[in-house]
């Protein structure tokens, strides 16, 4: 192997254990956009293929890891991925929607507000494929509980432990142990049998909650920070009774997974409807 064929392994490898795992996994966002996929009206479907790159080959699926694989080149990117908080179970924009070094409207509510006026603009500056990809990925993110957990941890990345057998972090195990778990136990390791499975669910189980999910009286903003405030209290219960160096199975497992498969469902009714506002005409947002 040359040196810097060894190099470039060597970087890859490094990048790949650096504490950046602040997302569901390829699962959760892929699921995500899937289940948007079906509930997008005509127009909005449209305008989303018309800025999806080429690469996606049509399907907004596709992109919606793209915003993780961006961490190392869009450095900034990186804080937009989560709103963590003191601790509370309470998300408040004002107090926890910053960076490490306090600028203000950096976090994953500020960038899904900020991303969706993108999009509403067409004067604005930021690439409009940037934009929706970055859209459909946080607002994945926003629904991952642990992506409201709490500064201290890190969002459960501190609070190592194991899954099972396997060594884990809190935080991954929202973001994919618990997905993965699930495929294999319940869907035959298909990703589409679990995506199917959801779906049914929100036409059947949860049909009458879903118009509330997608509810959003603000016409200026989207209602990212309602999400985070969801998710903040999801995650409360997320750290109950777990303690550094613990072993998690069964109990954890079969309390996580209603939830877990929820937000999934959550997140894409709701981009989805965010999506349905920026291209289809009814209750335009403003630019914030
Ligand atoms: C808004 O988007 C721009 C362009 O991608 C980025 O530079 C900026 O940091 C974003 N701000 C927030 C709060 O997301
Ligand atoms: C569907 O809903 C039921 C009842 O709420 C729940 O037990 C089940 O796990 C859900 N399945 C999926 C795939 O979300």
């Amino acid at each position: 192997m040359g040196l810097l064929m060894l190099l470039h392994v060597l970087l890859v490898a490094a990048a790949a254990r650096a504490p950046a795992a602040q997302a569901w996994g390829k699962e959760g966002h892929y699921m995500t956009c899937k289940i948007a996929d079906g509930f997008l009206t005509s127009e909005a479907l449209t305008g989303v293929k018309a800025l999806l790159p080429s690469w996606a080959n049509g399907e907004l699926a596709e992109v919606c890891s793209w915003a993780d694989s961006q961490r190392f080149r869009y450095r900034w990117s990186s804080p937009l991925h989560f709103a963590d908080t003191p601790g509370d179970c309470k998300f408040s924009y004002a107090r926890d929607c910053h960076d490490t070094k306090g600028n203000k409207n950096v976090c994953v509510v500020g960038a899904i507000n900020n991303y969706t006026a993108a999009l509403q603009d067409s004067s604005s500056p930021f690439d409009p494929t940037e934009s929706l990809m970055f859209l459909a990925h946080f607002v994945g993110d926003v629904h991952q509980p642990l992506h409201c957990g709490h500064v201290d941890d890190l969002g459960g990345n501190t609070i190592k432990l194991r899954w099972y057998r396997r060594k884990s972090n809190l935080h991954k195990v929202w973001d994919s142990d618990v997905i993965t778990e699930a495929m294999k136990d319940f869907f035959n390791k298909d990703q589409d049998a679990m995506i199917e499975s959801i779906q049914h669910n929100i036409t059947d189980d949860w049909s009458s909650e879903e118009k509330q999910w997608e509810a959003c009286r603000s016409k200026t903003t989207t209602c990212a920070e309602k999400y985070a405030q969801e998710s903040a209290v999801l995650a409360c219960d997320a750290y109950e009774g777990v303690e550094q160096d613990d072993t998690l199975g069964d109990e954890y497992y079969f309390k996580a997974l209603p939830v877990v498969q929820k937000r999934l469902a959550q997140g894409g009714v709701r981009l989805a409807a965010i999506l349905n506002r920026i291209f289809g005409g009814n209750g335009r947002l403003q630019s914030i």
